[in-house]
């Protein structure tokens, strides 16, 4: 537990939101936005080993988001699929490992083996751990992970007194990855929306009026340095 002032982001998750209103502000179909919104990915996936981000995760598509037009929904899944051909190698290059969570049953074949192939391709890298969430719900996640539980118990891989947080953590699809530290949501909405439940329980929040496709580099520096100043107490009593 880290409480020292200055300290870095090791895991940033961002919620990038307001696309939609981005584009219709500018009377151009959502899809224009979501399209900006993958630019602005690209951009702080760059930036953000700079920055001291050791991981970053980012909520592209939740499990409600199923309940918007099919047009919408294709044309999103079309720019996950577009996005790992075009960013595989820059991602292998400039070391970034790319993995996925979110229950990936329901998404087209083909995607589904992209997101494989760049998982493989992305292993030995270690400079920055890139998560993405596509059909991630964390009441979903937490539902499976339950799931996986039981079937650990009926075979006899795990007793019932071995079930602690550590245990029920492993059968989350963040299993490999740490909490988060800092979340950031844009678009000036104040809520999580499903957005690591468990994981998040002692993450820092930050939100931010900007809509995704506008967010920077830039902005990003002055949020992060602004984490530097967050007392982290855990529950403690800190001396002093
Ligand atoms: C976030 O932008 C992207 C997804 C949820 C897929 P939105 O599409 O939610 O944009 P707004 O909130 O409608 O502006
Ligand atoms: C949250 O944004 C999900 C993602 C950013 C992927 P939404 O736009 O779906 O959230 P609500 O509907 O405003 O809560
Ligand atoms: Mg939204």
């Amino acid at each position: 537990m880290d409480d020292a002032p200055g300290r870095c982001v090791d895991h940033l998750a961002i919620i990038m939101d307001g696309n939609g209103r981005w584009a219709t502000n500018r009377g151009l179909p959502r899809l224009v936005g979501h399209r900006r919104g993958a630019e602005v990915v690209r951009t702080i996936v760059m930036a953000a080993p700079r920055l001291g981000v050791k991981w970053l995760t980012l909520y592209a598509f939740s499990t409600e988001n199923w309940n918007r037009s099919t047009k919408e929904i294709l044309g999103i899944m079309a720019i996950f699929a577009r996005y790992i051909e075009r960013e595989a190698d820059r991602l292998a290059m400039n070391g970034v490992r790319m993995r996925f969570i979110g229950d990936r049953d329901a998404l087209e074949p083909k995607l589904q083996k992209l997101m494989d192939g760049i998982e493989a391709r992305t292993a030995h890298c270690s400079l920055l751990n890139l998560t993405v969430a596509i059909n991630y719900g964390g009441r979903d996640e937490i539902t499976r992970a339950v799931k996986m539980l039981t079937q650990k118990l009926a075979c006899g891989a795990l007793s019932a007194d071995q079930i602690n947080q550590e245990s029920f953590a492993a059968c989350l699809d963040t299993q490999d990855l740490p909490d988060p530290d800092l979340v950031i949501r844009t678009s000036g909405e104040f809520r999580t929306s499903n957005f690591l439940a468990w994981q998040a329980a002692y993450a820092e929040y930050e939100f931010t009026p900007t809509l995704w496709p506008d967010f920077t580099a830039d902005e990003l520096e002055v949020i992060i340095s602004r984490f530097g100043n967050r007392i982290r107490r855990f529950g403690r009593v800190l001396a002093g």
